[in-house]
């Protein structure tokens, strides 16, 4: 079970819903939310529209999942869960989302990769360099396999596009940042989830 400390980080891989999702305004819509479920049809509509697992539909849910630090500087892949945070009337849950590749590119660059395959959403591998072929992912569902930066490697790819990449964001104080959503399956655009 994924535990947190304190600043409400995961104690194993760093992950923390955005700070300003917690303190006061986690307290505000919990309490909001409270107020409106006791009111016959509004309450779930409305706990629906403020729950941050549903604005990923509106631009991405925006999460911390490391530091630079925590990356391999030899540019070999990490993989971290998301975990966001779920308001319902009374209470406030973390519930794991999904799960992203961090792989450093630079001093101060990172590239951010959805584990999911874009074929029929099986979970891409990482496969380490082997007998002189070059490190990469792998989907182990129909045998798709992608370079590291998510580019479709095969002829005849099972996979309608490359690997979905997400929005990087550094902070000064090198914390990784990335808006994680999902996007739809076994078509060539890569198209949010409504
Ligand atoms: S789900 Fe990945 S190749 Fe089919």
């Amino acid at each position: 079970m994924t535990q947190f400390d304190r600043n409400g980080s995961c104690c194993c891989c760093s992950t923390a819903v955005e700070p300003n999702r917690r303190g006061f305004t986690g307290s505000l819509i919990a309490w909001l939310l409270g107020v409106v479920a006791l009111i016959p049809g509004i309450g779930s509509g409305l706990a629906a529209m403020l729950s941050p697992l549903a604005s990923k539909s509106r631009g991405g849910l925006r999460v911390r999942l490391t530091s630079l630090d925590n990356l391999p500087a030899d540019g070999t892949p990490r993989k971290f869960p998301v975990v966001a945070e779920k308001i319902n009337a009374w209470t406030t849950s973390r519930e794991p989302v999904g799960a992203v590749y961090l792989r450093k590119t630079g001093d101060h660059q990172v590239e951010a990769l959805h584990v999911v395959c874009p074929h029929a959403g099986c979970s891409v591998e990482y496969k380490p360099a082997e007998g002189g072929r070059k490190a990469q992912f792998f989907c182990p569902c129909h045998l798709a396999n992608f370079s590291l930066s998510g580019k479709r490697l095969d002829a005849v790819s099972p996979s309608p596009r490359d690997m979905d990449s997400l929005e990087v964001e550094i902070a000064e104080n090198g914390d990784v940042w990335v808006v994680f959503q999902n996007f739809q399956l076994g078509i060539a655009s890569k198209t949010p989830m409504a």
